[in-house]
């Protein structure tokens, strides 16, 4: 089966830890955690791997990361919808990738529309380059094109990425490249 975008579901649990535990040892776990404080009106998450193995919490992560694209779903005043996917080469986890709705004046400088994140020991084969041209056609379904993508200056890997999907280099922002893409004609 081709590499696929694919909603949350608590039948990857397994295949997400092994990814997730990855990402931990190089520092990276907040690519797969979701952790938000909790504030006024809002009661705070908390999806940590040692929360996650908990299949019981798997199935609520799944569920809340899904209602993430909901707009009447309750979450913190700083954050947007956004449509969050997982990256599956035929059952296998290999990534993640986010799509936000809206840019707020943080994402329009720093964070941008997309992020995305595979696992260690997947890198290098094209997952994220195939993730990112298949998340281009979420976006213009949603009417958002071009979209924003932003990586470090230094990260040459993302860098790549978003070149391949033809990303406009539009200028660097405290050692931020921001990157617009055309989605409604993704390149790779
Ligand atoms: C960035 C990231 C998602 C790329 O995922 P990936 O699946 O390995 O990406 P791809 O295989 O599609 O493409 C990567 C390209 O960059 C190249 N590359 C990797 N490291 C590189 C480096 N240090 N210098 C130059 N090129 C590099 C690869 O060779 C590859 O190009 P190739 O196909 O011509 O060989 C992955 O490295 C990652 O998850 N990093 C940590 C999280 C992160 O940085 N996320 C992005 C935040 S903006």
């Amino acid at each position: 089966m081709p590499l696929r975008l694919v909603e949350p579901d608590p039948r990857y649990q397994a295949s997400y830890l092994d990814a997730l535990r990855e990402l931990k040892e190089e520092g990276n776990e907040h690519y797969l955690e979701l952790v938000m404080p909790e504030e006024h009106g809002f009661a705070g998450a908390s999806y940590t791997l040692d929360r996650l193995t908990d299949p019981d919490v798997f199935a609520e992560f799944c569920r809340f990361t899904k209602a993430l694209e909901d707009p009447s779903t309750p979450m913190p005043a700083a954050w947007v919808t956004g449509t969050y996917l997982w990256i599956l080469d035929d059952d296998t986890v290999v990534g993640r990738i986010s799509l936000r709705h809206e840019l707020t004046p943080w994402l329009r400088e720093v964070g941008g529309h997309i992020g995305y994140a595979v696992r260690p020991s997947a890198r290098n084969q094209g997952y994220a380059t195939v993730a990112l041209a298949l998340m281009a056609t979420v976006a213009a379904d949603r009417g958002i094109d071009p979209a924003l993508v932003t990586c470090d200056e230094d990260n040459l890997a993302s860098r790549t990425v978003i070149e391949r999907n033809g990303g406009v280099l539009e200028d660097v922002r405290n050692g931020k490249l921001r990157f617009w893409l055309p989605t409604a004609t993704p390149t790779a």
